[in-house]
């Protein structure tokens, strides 16, 4: 028995010293001293062996049990430490290495570029920009700004309504917010209003959803001559120096005149004509690009902000809209509208 024991120890020693890791330990001790050891159930069958065997066996078997939990006590500390020094050394950072190389930047949208410049031309000239709500009033949006009960633009096909409210829409253009920008302050007002408007049209220069910036200028004495200079000044800072302006007489329910203005074509410089002799396909040898609606605000419209001030017998002025999409369409030479809102990043990192 004796023997026995000593080679119990002698195994599970060189085991232990030679463990490779903590799980191995951890199996080892299982092994040797849990409960379905030979060494345990030495331990415990120490009571039935003949008295005269009992101390010299009990002393052994109790030395060699000590003895093997110093031992993997030792170990585990050594295999803990070096498992230890083997991460670290894994986690190790080399600050000497490149920094992780610059995330690709965007950029604003063209749309939001063309908007931002028509702005910065218009804050030039001392307008302020304001928004309104693309959910709109059927008041703001059509009452308002005088349009009739019969107005084909009221009608379902051509405005999206809001299903439980048949008088709230989204607005089919940015003319709404003139009367909100009057409503909250009095003449003179000069204000640019850029902002999404949507309309039940779809097709490659249409949108069902596109941008429009609209002008709005009232106060004492200002004339069509005045909207002529202004629109001038802001189709060449859009279109470059030397462009013209031309207004043609066209019908908007809420100015009175009324007018399309166009820009003299930047292509042909207003010629028609290209250098071969070819007639220019961007104004169709027009010489003229149409570009907006304009003219002067219908003493009808004043008349329901005529409390805040805008007596139509004392103040005048003139509004102009304008489509965004159309503008950058024609400035980039963009042959699909719909592209804009495609958001493929092919297309629109081409306009950084
Ligand atoms: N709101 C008009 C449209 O969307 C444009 C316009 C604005 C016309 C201001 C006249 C004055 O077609």
């Amino acid at each position: 028995m004796l023997e026995r024991i000593e080679k119990i120890e002698a195994e599970a020693s060189a085991a232990i010293g030679s463990a490779a890791g903590t799980a191995e330990l951890e199996q080892l001790r299982v092994h040797h001293l849990g409960r379905k050891a030979e060494l345990t159930s030495i331990l415990r069958g120490i009571a039935e062996l003949p008295g005269e065997e009992r101390g010299a066996v009990g002393g052994a078997a109790n030395r060699a049990r000590k003895a093997l939990e110093e031992l993997l006590e030792r170990r585990a500390a050594e295999l803990d430490a070096a498992e230890l020094e083997q991460r670290l050394a894994g986690d190790t950072v080399d600050v000497t290495l490149p920094g992780a190389p610059a995330r690709p930047a965007g950029h604003l949208h063209l749309i939001t570029r063309t908007t931002r410049q028509i702005e910065d031309v218009m804050i030039g000239l001392g307008y302020r920009v304001v928004e309104g709500p693309e959910v709109e009033h059927d008041y703001y949006n059509f009452t308002a700004l005088n349009h009739p009960p019969g107005h084909p633009a009221r009608m379902l096909q051509d405005t999206f309504y809001v299903q439980s409210h048949p008088e709230v829409l989204l607005r089919t253009h940015t003319s709404p917010v003139q009367i909100r920008a009057m409503e909250t302050q009095q003449p003179p007002i000069f204000v640019i209003v850029p902002g999404k408007v949507y309309r039940r049209d779809s097709d490659a220069t249409h949108s069902p959803m596109f941008h429009q910036v609209e002008g709005l200028a009232i106060g004492e004495g200002i004339t069509l001559a005045d909207l002529q200079g202004t629109l001038e000044e802001m189709l060449r800072a859009i279109f470059g120096p030397g462009r013209e302006a031309r207004m043609r007489p066209h019908f908007f329910p809420f100015t009175e005149p009324s007018v399309e203005f166009d820009v003299s074509c930047f292509q042909c410089e207003g010629g028609g004509e290209l250098a071969g002799g070819e007639r220019c396909n961007l104004c169709k040898g027009q010489g003229w690009i149409e570009v907006g609606g304009a003219g002067m605000v219908d003493p009808n419209v004043l008349g329901f902000v005529a409390g805040n001030g805008y007596d139509p017998e004392r103040v005048q002025g003139f509004a102009f809209g304008m489509g965004v999409e159309r503008i950058a369409m024609l400035r980039h030479a963009v042959p699909d509208l719909r592209r804009f809102f495609d958001n493929d990043v092919r297309m629109l990192e081409q306009f950084s």
